[in-house]
């Protein structure tokens, strides 16, 4: 079955860069100057899926109105002769379909996932967080769906990390695949574990901000006692998931950002402009003018 849908969860408070999120949504903080939201939605046009689902919440109109038309500002472009970047905001609109649910209360991740499922139905669907922005030619999600069309089952993206930033992350277990495609890369996971010390991670590949699922995720969250605050966890709905159903787990090629810390942010920031063909120059010369 054709992957149709990706879920992007927008509702949370991005309490991590307060006070920059206090009135405005964390995903529309730009990496030069593009909201790190469009680079996931960017992502999915490039990997073939024609419709999003946005997950939001209080506050995050911004993000609705940023992958609306916009008449007015349109107008006024075209009258200042500034057809290019008119053409340019014309193409973020119409790029992909948009559809909106709210989660209530940011209540996890998994609880974020769930609200979408009246949109998304009865079909496998990606989910990407725009806190991680991954660059490669061949995006993430376009290489996750392959692996998904050739094995009919859930992918999630993994990494590997440092072993002592393992506690950052949810770590997978899990037994390496042959695979005559993607050599090295293919696990078949065997557990989860959230934010473990590393004294007790059993590797040290991370999971990160990209799923594909099959509608089976929707009884796996459906089951997930709530934790602490309430909150649903996906990863809890991911080991459900893996009890009644095969989940691999791929290192993707590409290099990945964490902007939705300040460092990965900084990092991300600097590594794009440098990448710019209409900055990069300018800018790695005002780098190499600092003395430090
Ligand atoms: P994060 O945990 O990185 O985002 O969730 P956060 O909670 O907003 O940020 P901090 O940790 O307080 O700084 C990853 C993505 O999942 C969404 C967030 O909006 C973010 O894009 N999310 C998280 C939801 O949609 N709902 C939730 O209940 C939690």
């Amino acid at each position: 079955m054709r992957i149709r849908k990706a879920v992007l969860p927008v509702a949370g408070l991005g309490t991590r860069f307060l006070p920059a999120t206090k009135a405005q949504p964390k995903e529309m903080l730009p990496i030069v100057d593009k909201p790190l939201v469009q680079y996931a939605v960017e992502e999915v046009a490039a990997s073939g899926i024609p419709m999003v689902v946005f997950v939001t919440g209080r506050g995050k109109q911004a993000i609705e109105n940023h992958f609306d038309l916009s008449a007015e500002l349109e107008q006024e472009l075209a009258g200042r002769g500034k057809e290019d970047l008119r053409r340019q905001l014309r193409k973020i609109s119409s790029m992909l379909r948009f559809a909106y649910v709210r989660q209530q209360t940011p209540k996890g991740l998994g609880d974020a996932i769930l609200t979408s499922r009246n949109l998304v139905e009865n079909e496998p669907f990606a989910v990407l967080l725009s806190d991680d922005i991954i660059v490669n030619e061949v995006p993430c999600l376009k290489q996750m769906m392959k692996i998904y069309y050739r094995t009919g089952h859930s992918v999630i993206a993994i990494q590997r990390v440092p072993r002592n930033s393992v506690s950052s992350y949810g770590i997978i277990r899990g037994r390496q695949v042959q695979d005559k495609e993607c050599p090295g890369r293919l696990y078949r996971i065997e557990d989860m574990i959230e934010k473990p010390s590393p004294a007790d991670a059993p590797s040290n590949l991370a999971v990160i901000g990209r799923y594909i699922l099959t509608p089976a995720i929707w009884k796996a969250l459906s089951n997930v006692v709530p934790g602490a605050g309430g909150e649903i966890q996906l990863t809890d709905g991911l080991k459900n998931l893996l009890a009644t159903e095969p989940v691999y787990g791929y290192v993707f090629e590409g290099k990945r950002y964490d902007a939705g810390d300040k460092l990965g942010f900084l990092q991300a920031t600097v590594e794009i402009a440098l990448a710019r063909p209409d900055l990069g120059k300018a800018f790695r010369k005002y780098l190499r003018s600092l003395k430090i």
